[in-house]
This record gives structure tokens, C-alpha cells and sequence, in this order.
């Protein structure tokens, strides 16, 4: 599955989860950043088609609201499930020790501009906590070790990150 299909589903099943409604735009507009790093233009007009909803209103939201980013991330992300599962399995210590070892702090971008670091809730695969995302991969049953070995060798690949 490419970057752009991973992540898509994630955010379908975010939608569905929310049957699509009108009401759970902020939530989805959340999870949809919380996913992809961001709200691209792309991104928030594929919202606004799933939900039937005119962009000029979920345009409006995202940049009414400062929680939003509207601006691109680094050229890999990566983001630890801190749902309860994975919290319980110990994605924390995981998360630190890539905060230490890649000197970014969760919701940030490294100064290169290489990697960004963010975190997310429940991404529907429980079985396999504790769950980190390193592009388009969802490594189940992460260890710290793991972790930093597939970011090394995403950061060696050089720029892999779609956009969408
Ligand atoms: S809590 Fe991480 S996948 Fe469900």
C-alpha cells in the first residue's frame, strides 16, 4: 500500500467512524492532520467532497481555527499511536527515544526539514500495539530499536513522503 492509500484509509475509517457528518467536521479535520501532518489544500477539498459539505465552509474552519496547520511537514513523518492499547504496550518509550535519538520533539519538524514527528489516537490495528507509522509503513508490535532502524532507513532513502 502507497504512502497516500495508507493514509487514506485511516481517514475513511476516521469518516465513516463519524458517518460522514456534518457535526464531526473538527473532529475529522483533527484526526485528518493528526494523520497526514497537515491540512493540504488537496486534503480539505477530498473533506469537504466526502462529507457533501461546500469547501468555502471547511476551508473556513481549518484556517479559523490556529490548531490547524495548513503547511507542509517535513519529507518523512512519523507518528506513534497513543491510543489506550498502544499507550498500555508502551509506545511512550518508544516515542522518547525517538525524540532523543532524531532531536525532534512529537508535533515538530527537524530543522533540515527531514523528519516530522507527530502523534495520533487509535489507528484501528490494536492486535499489533504498540503501533508507530514511518511513511507509508504501520510497524506493528514496534520496539524502540525497530523504530529507529526503519527511520534510518527511510531518512537514508532520501524524500519518500507523498503529499497525498
Ligand atoms: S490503540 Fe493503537 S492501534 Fe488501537
Amino acid at each position: 500500500m502507497s504512502v497516500s492509500e495508507t493514509r487514506r484509509s485511516m481517514l475513511e475509517k476516521v469518516m465513516k467512524e463519524h458517518n460522514f457528518q456534518e457535526s464531526a467536521l473538527l473532529e475529522i479535520l483533527h484526526r485528518a492532520q493528526e494523520i497526514y501532518g497537515y491540512l493540504s489544500k488537496e486534503l480539505l477539498m477530498d473533506i469537504s467532497q466526502s462529507l457533501d459539505l461546500p469547501p468555502s465552509h471547511v476551508f473556513g474552519v481549518a484556517t479559523f481555527y490556529s490548531l490547524f496547520k495548513l503547511t507542509e511537514p517535513g519529507e518523512h513523518i512519523v507518528t506513534g499511536c497513543l491510543g489506550t492499547a498502544c499507550y498500555v504496550k508502551g509506545v511512550e518509550d518508544i516515542m522518547q527515544a525517538v525524540e532523543k535519538e532524531f532531536r525532534v520533539k512529537r508535533g515538530e519538524t527537524t530543522r533540515d526539514r527531514k523528519l516530522s514527528l507527530f502523534v495520533t489516537r487509535c489507528i484501528g490495528a490494536c492486535a499489533m500495539a504498540p503501533n508507530m507509522v514511518v511513511d507509508d509503513e504501520v510497524i506493528g508490535k514496534a520496539t524502540k530499536e525497530v523504530a529507529i532502524e526503519k527511520i534510518k532507513l527511510a531518512l537514508k532513502g532520501g524524500p519518500r513522503r507523498e503529499t497525498r
